[in-house]
């Protein structure tokens, strides 16, 4: 089983060392390979996504993935972020899923992300004008419509479809499409949530939600806002899955500057994105359910200064493995 590991920029890095630390012991016969992605990419080839790496990832089992980002790129041409933007395209990862728990709170965030504001046209007109622009086709809301009933069947049957219905064209279209796909899942409910009203439920009644399911930029906003309700960004993962191929497995968070180099990242997100990589991409639930449960325990016994310890990211690795062994 041959994982294309795709470390990347700041934290992303240190927190894919630590995952791949983990994984060795859980699951030895894995063999993991680091590729060059991402801001560490532009600096040694020119490219955020060098060939070598496309094709190392199009070819394995599942790719996993820490984080992307340099403060020097953020005003170039060429940035880290688009090699990001670039593979799930590439790997046609339509479907993120984005769970956060903690206490009552329970929900899952599937967001679109292959389609929308990131990939419509974009550029700049004559006069000045910069603009990006947000398209769908049905047929790419069906599909991410479908994924999510599908995973509601399995968990409490309550799928909240998010979308700007009161302003945009592209939110009637999902919501007529969201509502006919509704309708091969008749054990699922279905409700309709305007964005701005969702983003404020998620502060006053997170536990209110089941699965959240939204467009591109929307869930890009709303997965960060569920992380910062259920114990912050260090602690929530993510999996984007297409129908075939291998899927991306990532923490929802960034490669945090601020951070960057201290070694006190917080590798929960990451060692969680690969439990979701075990159970999603490769099919070992035992070994998901073990690792899960060793990251549970460890944030317990080790927090990392954004849970308000002051454990280190190799203090919670030594926690992880200790967990394991148990
Ligand atoms: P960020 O997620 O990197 O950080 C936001 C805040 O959360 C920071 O204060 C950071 O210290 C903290 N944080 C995040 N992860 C943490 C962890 N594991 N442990 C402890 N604290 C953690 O967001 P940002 O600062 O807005 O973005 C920084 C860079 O990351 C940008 O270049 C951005 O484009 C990129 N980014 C990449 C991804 C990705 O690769 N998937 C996701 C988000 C942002
Ligand atoms: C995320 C990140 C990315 C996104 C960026 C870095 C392109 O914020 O994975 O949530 O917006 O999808
Ligand atoms: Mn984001």
């Amino acid at each position: 089983m041959r994982i294309a590991c795709l470390p990347g920029d700041g934290i992303g890095a240190e927190v894919a060392g630590a995952a791949r630390e983990v994984l060795s012991v859980l699951v030895p016969e894995l063999e993991i390979e680091d590729h060059l992605f991402g801001g560490a990419a532009i600096l040694a080839t020119g490219s955020p996504l060098p060939d070598d790496t496309l094709a190392a990832c199009l070819e394995a089992e599942a790719v996993l993935l820490g984080a992307v980002g340099l403060p020097q790129f953020d005003a170039a041409d060429v940035r880290p972020e688009q090699g990001l933007i670039g593979l799930r395209q590439a790997l046609d990862v339509y479907a993120n899923l984005r769970p956060a728990r903690q206490g009552a709170i329970d929900l899952l965030v599937v967001r679109e992300l292959v389609g929308g504001l990131y990939y419509g046209p974009k550029g700049t007109r004559e006069d000045g004008t910069v603009f990006d622009t947000l398209e769908y086709h049905p047929s790419q809301v069906e599909r991410i419509a479908h994924r999510a009933f599908a995973l509601a069947r399995g968990r409490r049957g309550l799928v909240t479809s998010v979308d700007k219905a009161n302003v945009l064209e592209t939110s009637r279209m999902w919501r007529r499409v969201v509502t006919e796909i509704a309708s091969g899942y008749p054990e699922v409910t279905l409700e309709h949530v305007l964005v701005d009203t969702a983003a404020m439920q998620l502060v006053t009644a997170p536990e209110r939600f089941d699965v959240i399911l939204t467009e591109n930029t929307f869930g890009d906003i709303l997965s960060d806002e569920a992380g910062a309700v259920t114990g912050g960004l260090g602690l929530a993962a993510s999996a984007s899955l297409g129908d075939e191929g291998p899927g991306i497995f990532e923490p929802v968070h960034g490669s945090a500057p601020d951070i960057a180099g201290s070694g006190t990242a917080n590798p929960a997100a990451m060692l969680r994105s690969a439990a979701l990589m075990l159970e999603h991409g490769l099919d070992r639930p035992l070994e998901a359910g073990r690792l899960t449960k060793a990251v549970d325990e460890a944030i317990e016994l080790a927090p990392t200064p954004d849970l308000g310890g002051t454990a280190t990211t190799s203090d919670v690795v030594a926690a992880v493995l200790a967990g394991l062994e148990r």
